[in-house]
């Protein structure tokens, strides 16, 4: 088989040319990183785990009208995924304090917000992706007035499907961040939710006990990173398929 053309490799993500124009292959792998990737570490089948709760996430948006990239899933690492640009802008939306925003406004970690807060921060490695208004946004022309109006609100139809959909299974929807991409048809462009969502772009606690089942327990070493997000795909229905272990027999009827 031919080798397939990377297109770019991120901390979490590779991206393949896809099959057909206009289609990218996202290829999850297990590597985690964090502070920047100061902190660094390959966790055996993350990269599975976020496969699919992204795919379960996608797909679920699209079914009630919020547009995203997602096509469909390949195999256990790889989905296949619509080409698009995405706006240098990494979009997090909080219903609970946690995190930098404790940090930055001296708040307790777990204070329910006002209402939720939508910040944006310019995606940025080497700057360690700094929070930006939206002044510097139009300013420097990341984003159109319009573009910010539709972002805003696909990051408040994410965060109502969201919540709602982990509320369902016990657990809080704290925050989460989004990233979004242009498609172009023709001369006229839309906005789409690209990248991923998974435990590794969101914060999720028990609702009863507050354990943490998101990518909190690798930067803080709470415990085991598979085993939380093993439990978030557990309740939601969608654990991938364990192989049988090997040597073990199966029954044939
Ligand atoms: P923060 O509290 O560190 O600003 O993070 C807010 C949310 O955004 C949290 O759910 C984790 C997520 N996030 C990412 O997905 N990527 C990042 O690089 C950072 C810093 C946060
Ligand atoms: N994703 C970022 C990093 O690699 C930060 C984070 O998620 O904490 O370093």
């Amino acid at each position: 088989m031919a080798r397939r053309k990377k297109i770019y490799e991120g901390k979490a993500k590779t991206l393949y040319e896809g099959p057909e124009p206009g289609t990218i292959v996202q290829y999850f792998k297990d590597d985690a990183t964090a502070f920047n990737a100061e902190k660094h570490d390959v966790i055996e089948g993350k990269g599975v785990l976020n496969n699919i709760l992204s795919e379960f996430f996608m797909q679920g948006l699209g079914q009630i009208g919020v547009p995203t990239h997602f096509l469909k899933r390949l195999n256990m690492r790889e989905q296949l995924v619509r080409s698009c640009e995405i706006i240098p802008l990494e979009v997090i939306v909080r219903n609970y304090a946690a995190g930098s925003i404790c940090k930055r406004l001296g708040l307790e970690e777990g204070t329910q917000l006002p209402r939720p807060i939508v910040e944006y921060c310019y995606k940025d490695d080497a700057l360690g992706d700094p929070l930006v208004t939206e002044e510097h946004i139009a300013a420097f022309g990341w984003a159109s007035q319009q573009d910010m109006d539709d972002i805003l609100s696909l990051a408040l139809r994410v965060n109502d499907f969201m919540s709602g959909v982990m509320l369902a299974v016990g657990i809080k929807l704290v925050d989460f961040k989004i990233e979004i991409g242009r498609i172009y048809d023709g001369d006229f462009q839309r906005l789409v939710v690209a990248d991923e969502i998974s435990p590794d772009s969101c914060r999720l606690w028990d609702l009863k006990t507050g354990q943490k089942l998101d990518k909190d327990v690798f930067r803080r070493d709470l415990g085991s990173l598979t085993d939380a997000y093993t439990e978030v795909a557990r309740r939601l229905g969608v654990m991938p398929n364990n192989p049988p272990a090997p040597g073990k027999p199966t029954l044939v009827n």
